[in-house]
């Protein structure tokens, strides 16, 4: 067992010691890293009754269905839909909510490429907006981005911990604006004992490899609104509303073009083993990220991002932020002569890619998703030549990026791997204050 909050670890370690257990350590994959038989017999079961199409063939044993309606029950929403893919998911739900030419919707900087992507193939503008020591959403800078052309906002759950909800959806509720969840990154996270994904109006989450449930690739929309859910079912599909395994072709209110995004029994019969797991995780996670925190508390150069509700937040993240870039560069060069072979499995946001606006190249470099420079060249949009997304527009975002940290705790990782980690990151604060 870990110890409970409060204790330390005494025991006189070497570095060369710490790194030998610290190179056994998990990569923080999450959900995959618990697959073991029961995933493999799920998948087989389908395999063994030859029925791998969600809605047709013989023997059909409705993985999906039934997954759905297990995610309703767990995540406490009316309905769920599951999709091919994240970016699937996100489609649909901005399909639902409206969105498109001549539309803003408001991202924050921190986020993920495909929020932006999917915003633009609807035919509409991201606006990105500030994060906060959350690392989430920063919602006074979203109301100073709102103005008539906003119909959305993303508010995206990001490295597993939640966005300030409340304060995100007063400003929302004072402007009339639906907010669509990502919980991508936070699956079985909560706000005052409620699941992201279902604060909001709509929410969407990716069950792509790293994420805290996955079976590879697919993706989950699950609502509360009735005619959200219908428009999410048909334009994930044909186009058409289904009754059972039949598409409804007569006065169908949610006829659309369907964009062919079914998700398949295989990974559905995964999922559903994944979601049994999720609770066990997230207790796991919790306890080992608390333990963490409670022993990391006395290093001086330490501050955690803020978590709007400790109770809430999945565990799977931890994330440092230094006084400047300076200093966390200062960690990251001490930390890799130290565990050379990067043993210690922290990043810096700085490097996370496709998470930063900046390095988004389709809203930077505004490429078209359609021949004809759709969307930036449609007329309705014709404001988007004021946009720019070069690094220096969100200047607190960047700030905090570059000045943050992150380790993803593998939900697989032992004890002693626990507090090999902590006594490396331990010693990595010494070099620093040593210096
Ligand atoms: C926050 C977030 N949103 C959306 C997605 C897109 O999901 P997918 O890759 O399944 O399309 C991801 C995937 O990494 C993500 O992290």
């Amino acid at each position: 067992m870990v110890p409970p909050e409060g204790a330390s670890v005494e025991a006189e370690v070497t570095i060369e010691e710490i790194r030998q257990v610290l190179s056994t350590m998990p990569d923080g994959f999450f959900g995959a890293n618990l697959f073991d038989h029961r995933e493999a017999s799920a998948a087989s079961r389908v395999i063994c009754n030859r029925s791998p199409f969600r809605y047709y063939g013989p023997n059909c044993t409705n993985e999906a269905d039934l997954f759905e309606a297990e995610c309703s029950r767990y995540f406490g929403s009316r309905y769920a839909h599951t999709t091919n893919s994240g970016t699937g998911a996100l489609m649909a739900a901005l399909h639902a909510l409206g969105v498109g030419p001549g539309d803003e919707v408001i991202v924050p900087g921190y986020l993920w490429i495909a929020d932006c992507n999917a915003v633009l193939l609807r035919g509409a503008i991201p606006v990105m907006g500030e994060i906060d020591t959350t690392l989430n959403l920063d919602p006074a800078d979203l109301r100073r981005k709102i103005n008539r052309r906003t119909k959305c906002i993303i508010a995206i759950h990001m490295a597993g911990a939640p966005a300030d909800m409340d304060a995100i959806g007063r400003v929302a509720g004072d402007y009339g604006i639906p907010t669509l969840e990502d919980f991508s990154q936070c699956v079985g996270g909560a706000v005052a004992g409620r699941m992201v994904g279902t604060i909001g109006s709509i929410g969407i989450a990716s069950l792509q490899l790293n994420k805290m449930i996955t079976c590879g690739e697919g993706g989950l929309v699950i609502c509360n609104d009735e005619a959200y859910h219908a428009r999410v079912v048909s334009r994930t599909d044909l186009g058409n509303s289904r009754v059972g395994d039949a598409v409804d072709g007569s006065a169908d209110v949610n006829l659309t073009v369907g964009e062919g995004r079914r998700f398949n029994e295989i990974s559905a019969a995964i999922m559903r083993v994944q979601l049994e797991r999720l609770p066990g995780m997230l207790t796991r996670l919790r306890e080992i990220k608390r333990y963490i925190k409670s022993q990391l508390r006395n290093l001086g150069n330490v501050t955690f991002r803020r978590i709007v509700d400790e109770d809430g937040d999945t565990g799977s993240t931890i994330a440092v932020m230094f006084d400047s870039p300076a200093e966390r560069v200062r960690f990251q060069d001490a930390s890799s002569s130290l565990f050379q072979r990067g043993e210690l499995q922290t990043v810096g946001l700085v490097d996370a890619g496709c998470h930063i606006y900046y390095n988004c190249e389709t809203i930077v470099r505004k490429v078209p998703a359609l021949p004809g420079g759709f969307p930036w060249s449609l007329p309705e949009n014709s404001n988007s030549t004021n946009y720019s997304y070069d690094k220096g527009l969100l200047p607190v975002t960047d700030s905090l990026i570059e000045r943050t940290i992150s380790f993803s705790i593998p939900p697989d990782i032992t004890e002693v791997q626990v507090d090999a980690w902590v006594a490396g990151f331990t010693a990595v604060c010494q070099e620093l204050d040593a210096a």
